[in-house]
């Protein structure tokens, strides 16, 4: 298996191995890999000549301070996971200093209003610091493809937005959430619950779908206020917010549109770990 931990070695090896009609598949990842990780690696695999996956847990993302330290880095493990998947994908593991050079700051970006919602609102400067390492490593890798989880749903807006404005040559391929036995999303940090917590998180994705329910019949308005009653029923969840907006523009829905695609999103903390999910209302 090819691993990197240093740009210039990555971007040496892939200027040898690269073919003018070869094309770079790249799964950006901050590591603590699960299922759903693995399978925008396979989907990658599958269609492109070379795939590459970065694990670099991402400083400037981080507006909390003990979210950033306590975020699970398992590099060994992944490493595993990864061979297991396919030994030909290359593993771009860089440190913060071969990546940020010292100044380990965020590019400020306008992404045209979607990142003052939801996650931008609960994380400021999230979007700035997503943009920004994400850019990096498009110039690092020049992937013809990279893969996204549907789950940050915002983020792949976001990811999209930088794509068009800075005229990227790579196109986002969003893959669906996978989930657990119990419909909790995969993500690293359900790796922080404890399996009492992981069994009780079912609620998120059992509302979502209540929720998607209720949205055909009543309005926003009513839909969110019957998803903060049922937080407001589960003390050990704190609900941050509940949002049903346009998939586009992500702008909140105040009157239905028959013409518009809704989704409706929820971020949640279950003992100082914060889950978010998604689902699509149309
Ligand atoms: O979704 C993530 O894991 C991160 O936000 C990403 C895209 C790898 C950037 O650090």
């Amino acid at each position: 298996m090819q691993i990197f931990d240093g740009k210039t070695a990555l971007m040496d090896y892939l200027r040898s191995v690269k073919t003018t009609d070869s094309s770079i598949g790249f799964v950006p990842t901050m590591g603590a890999l699960h299922k759903g990780h693995q399978s925008l690696m396979k989907q990658s695999v599958q269609e492109n000549d070379i795939t590459v996956v970065s694990i670099f847990v991402n400083p400037t993302q981080f507006n909390n301070p003990e979210d950033l330290e306590k975020y699970p880095r398992t590099l060994d493990e992944d490493i595993i996971k990864i061979s297991q998947i396919n030994p030909d994908i290359i593993v771009f593991a860089p440190t913060v200093d071969d990546i940020y050079e010292g100044k380990t700051l965020s590019q400020s970006f306008d992404f045209e209003g979607l990142e003052n919602k939801m996650e931008g609102k609960f994380r400021p400067g999230h979007f700035d610091g997503v943009g920004t390492i994400v850019k990096l490593l498009f110039e690092i890798v020049q992937p013809a493809r990279a893969y996204f989880g549907e789950k940050d749903f915002q983020q792949v807006q976001i990811v999209k937005k930088m794509v068009e404005k800075n005229h990227l040559p790579v196109t986002i391929i969003v893959c669906p959430i996978l989930r657990e036995t119990n419909n909790l999303a995969m993500s690293s940090r359900n790796e922080r619950l404890t399996l009492q917590q992981r069994n009780d998180a079912a609620i998120i994705y059992k509302t979502l779908k209540e929720a998607k329910n209720k949205f055909t019949n009543t309005s926003a308005q009513k839909t969110a206020q019957w998803v903060k009653n049922e937080f407001d029923k589960h003390r050990q969840f704190t609900l941050e917010y509940f949002e049903i907006a346009d998939e586009d523009t992500l702008s909140t829905c105040i009157r239905k549109n028959k013409n518009k695609k809704y989704r409706a999103f929820i971020a949640v903390f279950i003992n100082n770990v914060r889950l978010i999910d998604t689902i699509s209302l149309n």
